[in-house]
């Protein structure tokens, strides 16, 4: 997990376009002077085997604008170099649910505003999503949305501390359908391991997905895991509940055809208790 790879430009250049900002930045330039920056945390945290791609992505000059206006106030990078208080971070004491891949953040900014009284740190290293974010969070005068750019998995090895988390949301995460690729899969073993250690007992991992292969190893490694239990008696799948939106990726899976699989279990109490 904490081998060290040199990651090349995730956002190579490319000529101007209309309503689309491209770069035609030095090498090394940052991108955004007081934005999100291409690899926060730097060769010393990074995995070998990251759960996300880097994506060609094309930033259009409302979210640019978003980014340079908002990201110092809202956003934060994950550099892997100091341990967050989230009283301070959000300035109140509300509950804290971890949302990791939130894509475009469309959903996220909808339960932010169905739930003023939770807080949400919205993780991606998706460019674009994040200037959403926040042009979406100031539109609808959000307040309990912060914004974190790069690695779910260095924000919570090295930047939360145990019990800080009320909750953890996995929606859509990156299918990996190939069996070579299965290991980048986000949901496993050691991955719920982390989590267990950040999220106080009582909290719920919810996690949704329309690739079927990946549910049924969701529903696995979920049930194995002796920090988790399933909140349904059955020891399935859940419905999806009513405060979760339809996302972006899933009204792309449902146009395919695709089934969507909703998971809600539990995190046990420290001395392993099940409910
Ligand atoms: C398939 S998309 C789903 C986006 C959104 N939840 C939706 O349903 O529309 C998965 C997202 O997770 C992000 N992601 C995957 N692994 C991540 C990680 N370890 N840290 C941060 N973001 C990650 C990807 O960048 C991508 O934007």
């Amino acid at each position: 997990m904490s081998e060290s790879l040199n990651l090349s430009p995730a956002h190579p250049s490319a000529p101007e376009g209309d309503g689309v900002v491209r770069h035609g930045r030095a090498k090394g330039e940052p991108r955004f002077p007081d934005g999100p920056q291409a690899d926060p945390a730097g060769s010393h945290f990074e995995r070998r085997i990251r759960s996300f791609q880097p994506r060609r992505s094309r930033v259009t000059a409302g979210q640019a604008e978003a980014l340079q206006r908002l990201w110092p106030r809202w956003g934060f990078d994950i550099d892997g170099q100091r341990v967050l208080d989230l009283a301070e971070l959000f300035g109140d004491d509300r509950p804290v649910v971890l949302e990791i891949g939130f894509g475009m953040g469309e959903a996220t900014a909808q339960m932010a505003a169905a739930d003023p009284g939770t807080n949400i740190l919205a993780v991606d290293v998706h460019t674009p999503g994040q200037g959403n974010l926040l042009a979406l969070a100031e539109r609808h005068g959000l307040t309990n949305v912060r914004v974190a750019n790069g690695d779910a998995i260095i924000l919570l090895r090295e930047m939360l501390t145990p019990d800080s988390l009320d909750g953890l949301r996995v929606y859509f995460p990156d299918p990996w359908p190939k069996k070579r690729h299965h290991k980048r899969r986000l949901i496993q073993p050691e991955f719920l391991t982390l989590a267990a250690a950040r999220l106080r007992p009582g909290a719920i991992v919810h996690c949704a997905t329309d690739w079927e292969p990946y549910a049924e190893q969701m529903l696995d490694v979920l049930t194995a895991h002796p920090d988790f239990e399933n909140t349904r008696a059955d020891g399935g799948f859940a419905p999806r509940p009513d405060f979760r939106p339809l996302t972006r990726f899933e009204g792309q899976g449902l146009e395919k055809g695709h089934v969507v699989n909703d998971l809600l279990f539990r995190r046990v109490p420290h001395d392993g208790r099940r409910g």
